[in-house]
């Protein structure tokens, strides 16, 4: 589901460049994440592009695939790493990844998933084109959040088949993904690493 004006002011900023560098970063780091010097990298859902920067800058990444399904916001990401090289960005969706099984060593979900109704068959894409020991990097919003939250019920959100922590651990769980520990703050955020077996 695409951003409204709300969610699409706030996201597309320097505030948003901040949380995700010294705030998901940091978490990630926190629950073991690893490099990934020259390795290949794909961000699902990059919005204004920054997660693209950050795979290659904190991460090491030689490469970056990146897709959106809104314009809007690959006409922002495509400007913002026009500079770089190693990057291709796609109007694509996470639920159909066109990209062949085994090709990445690192994906990046930065509040990608909860956009989606069918995240189930996102997470299974996407493991599908992960290769074996590659890492997902998991930062998502949970229903107290999206349903109850003032900011929340000013985005524009999937209603149903949301997910909680749980729901959300044993999907992957079943998708074929070991996990790290998590971590949760209420039932707004939850960070955690899962890794291809
Ligand atoms: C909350 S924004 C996050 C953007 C960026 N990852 C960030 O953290 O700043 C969610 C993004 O996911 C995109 N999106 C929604 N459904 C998608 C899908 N099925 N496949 C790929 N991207 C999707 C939206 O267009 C939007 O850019």
């Amino acid at each position: 589901m695409k951003l409204n004006r709300f969610e699409l002011k706030l996201l597309s900023g320097k505030l948003r460049c901040w949380v995700q560098e010294y705030y998901d970063i940091r978490q990630w780091r926190k629950l073991g994440a690893r490099p990934c010097v020259n390795g290949s990298a794909l961000d699902i859902g990059c919005g204004q592009g920054n997660g693209i920067k950050l795979a290659m800058s904190k991460f090491g990444v030689a490469t970056v695939d990146a897709f959106d399904i809104d314009d809007r916001m690959l006409d922002i990401s495509r400007r913002a790493t026009a500079h770089l090289g190693g990057v291709k960005i796609t109007n694509n969706s996470a639920t159909e990844i066109a990209a062949p099984s085994d090709t990445y060593d690192i994906v990046f979900d930065y509040q990608v998933l909860h956009h989606i109704v069918d995240w189930q068959s996102a997470l299974n894409e996407v493991h599908r084109v992960m290769k074996p020991n590659a890492q997902l990097m998991i930062a998502e919003s949970l229903p107290g959040l999206i349903e109850n939250s003032w900011i929340g019920r000013r985005m524009n959100h999937p209603r149903s088949n949301r997910f909680t922590v749980s729901q959300l651990q044993d999907q992957l769980l079943a998708s074929g993904f070991v996990l790290s520990k998590s971590r949760i703050i209420g039932d707004h955020f939850i960070w955690l690493i899962a890794t291809k077996r």
